[in-house]
This record gives structure tokens, sequence and C-alpha cells, in this order.
């Protein structure tokens, strides 16, 4: 099995391997066809316009070569986007920028575009089970009571 220079050199030296301690989201996605495992960690921040952006990302994969390195290149993808952005990045993005897996194991990077996207849904749903409390302006109450008297 040939595989391309970029798949070696992210399987040799992967980047963003670890954990992020106090994480804002974590998925962990399994391949049903090899039983290898992958746990993704994000941590989000906000960019000069007050957009969420993807600030830190992280890996543990335990799999094969291509699983590796197909982990290795999402959290360079997504490092810095925004989250929409980020949520766009698809199995065949990944597999564009390492120049392609071989056929047999192209089922590796759905790994990785899995995780991610994992990980930003848990994050999109904690946020809505907390919103934000809205803060009631005080001058704001007294003019509506004030309104109600007249
Ligand atoms: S063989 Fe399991 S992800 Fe590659």
């Amino acid at each position: 099995m040939k595989y391309s220079k970029k798949v070696i050199e992210h399987f040799r030296k992967p980047h963003n391997q670890g954990e992020i301690k106090n994480p804002d989201s974590v998925a962990v996605v399994g391949n049903p066809v090899c039983g290898d495992i992958m746990r993704l960690y994000i941590k989000v921040g906000k960019n000069k316009k007050g957009e969420e952006i993807i600030k830190d990302i992280k890996f543990e994969t335990l799999g094969c070569g291509a699983a590796i390195a197909t982990s290795s290149m999402i959290t360079d993808l997504a490092k810095g986007k925004t989250l929409e952005e980020a949520y766009k990045i698809t199995t065949k993005n990944v597999n564009e920028e390492l120049e392609w897996l071989p056929p047999v194991k192209q089922h590796c990077s759905n790994l990785a575009a899995e995780g991610l996207h994992e990980a930003l849904k848990k994050y999109f749903e904690k946020k809505k089970e907390k919103p934000k409390k809205k803060k009631v302006c005080k001058s704001a109450k007294s003019k509506k009571m004030t309104k109600k008297k007249s």
C-alpha cells in the first residue's frame, strides 16, 4: 500500500496530539469497520471580530497510521477557524490536504471529520442548555412602572 508523503509526515510527527485540560467540548468517536477510537478536544475563544473560533484543538487516537494522520490534519485545518467554518470541514477536505489516502484506507478519514463535528455539536448543545440570563436595567424597569401609573 502506498501512502503520500504528507500522510507519512503527519503519521510520524502528528500535530496537536494530546489532551486539553478543561476543554469546552470533547467527542469520542469510533470506527465500526475496525474498532479504532478517537477522542477530540476543543477550546473555544474569540477572534478580533468577536466571533467564536477554535482556539485550541487536540486529539488522542488509538488506531492505524491513516487514522492518526487524518486526526493530525483535521486539527491543522480547524485551528483558528470560526465554529461555522470548522463545521464545514469534510472528510474530502482532509483527504485532499493529505494528497489522498489509498482507496482501502478511505474509511479511516471519516473518524477525524466525525470527531470534529461531534465535538462542535456537543458544544452547541451545551450552550443551548445554559442560556445567558438577561440583565434587566433598573432605569428600564422604573420607566415601565411609570408608564403603568399614567
Ligand atoms: S484501520 Fe481503523 S481507522 Fe484506519
